[in-house]
């Protein structure tokens, strides 16, 4: 099949010193004059931290817990990925972003720096979403083995070096969840953790509901808890990704629903990869009093 062969790797450039997509740097100008609108919600995160899951829990408070109506798209139909776009076809994100009527409900992946400033300006709500580092590696690095949409992630090994030094698609793990934690004190941002939405979906779910100022009962509540389940959500082809982006995605090399836990960088660092991991993060993670869970 020659459409699938023709998909070839992305290839990154910088903007600001982040590296960001060819297609993203070439429509930067655009991403970065986007207009929100003061009832925007924004769902941000690093790449891998949780955000579909996320987006599917506002989705299902958005829609009072009706199961069908969340299954009206895919993920990234129902909730624009603003910067995002492929070769080919100008501003996906932003074209259907700008296409979508209020309350619109968008997701990011930029650092807090690059945020186009009408967000702030518009006092927009903002729901960041943030993974220990070596969970979110971990799952970053299957992502890459299997979605052409980014480089080619080369060995484990490699791709260890390439997170620590930052040199990865939307750079940094550290500055970014640093950076938004930081922003949390002047900003309307709900800052939560993939360990904690783990541990505790229910006890989370309740934090985004008065973060949106709604309230539910127990039964929309569990209905929401059942169909945002991980379990779930891999057989839903609206939200596993399995619907498009075929020609981009091989899930038969690493599903997008892959495992969904916490820890199972165990499986994955030697001791000594642990090790240099380890000391690295402690000197980066230094100036923050933000605290991850590397295990429940
Ligand atoms: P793993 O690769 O560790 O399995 P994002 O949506 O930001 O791309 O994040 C994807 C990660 O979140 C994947 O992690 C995926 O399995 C996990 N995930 C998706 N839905 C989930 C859910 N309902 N519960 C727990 N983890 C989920």
């Amino acid at each position: 099949d020659l459409s699938l062969k023709t998909v070839l790797r992305a290839e990154l450039g910088e903007v600001e010193g982040i590296p960001l997509t060819k297609p993203i740097c070439s429509t930067w100008d655009q991403v970065w004059k986007f207009k929100a609108r003061p009832d925007d919600l924004l769902i941000a995160t690093y790449a891998k931290a949780g955000t579909t899951w996320t987006q599917e829990i506002v989705d299902m408070i958005q829609q009072n817990g009706d199961v069908e109506k969340c299954r009206r798209d895919t993920t990234y139909r129902r909730h624009p990925f603003l910067e995002w776009s492929l070769p080919e076809s100008s501003g996906a994100g932003l074209e259907l972003a700008e296409a979508m009527p209020s309350p619109r409900t968008m997701k990011t992946h930029l650092p807090v720096q690059l945020l186009p400033p009408s967000f702030w300006e518009q006092n927009c709500k903002v729901i960041y979403v943030a993974r220990n580092a070596k969970d979110n590696l971990v799952s970053y690095y299957h992502f890459h083995r299997m979605n052409k949409g980014l480089p080619d992630p080369g060995t484990w090994e490699e791709f260890i070096d390439k997170f620590m030094a930052g040199k990865v698609l939307w750079g940094s793990w550290y500055d970014h969840v640093k950076g938004w934690w930081k922003a949390k004190d002047k900003h309307r941002i709900l800052y939560l953790f993939y360990e904690d939405m783990k541990e505790n979906p229910k006890q989370e779910i309740q934090k985004i509901l008065k973060f949106l100022e709604k309230d539910t009962n127990q039964e929309i509540l569990n209905k929401i808890l059942h169909h945002t389940s991980f379990e779930m959500m891999k057989e839903n082809p609206m939200t596993n990704y399995t619907k498009e982006l075929q020609d981009i995605m091989d899930h038969s090399i690493s599903p997008f629903m892959r495992k969904g836990v916490v820890g199972d960088w165990k499986n994955h660092f030697t001791v000594a990869q642990n090790q240099k991991f380890d000391e690295d993060y402690k000197k980066k993670m230094a100036d923050t009093s933000l605290v991850f869970r590397m295990e429940l």
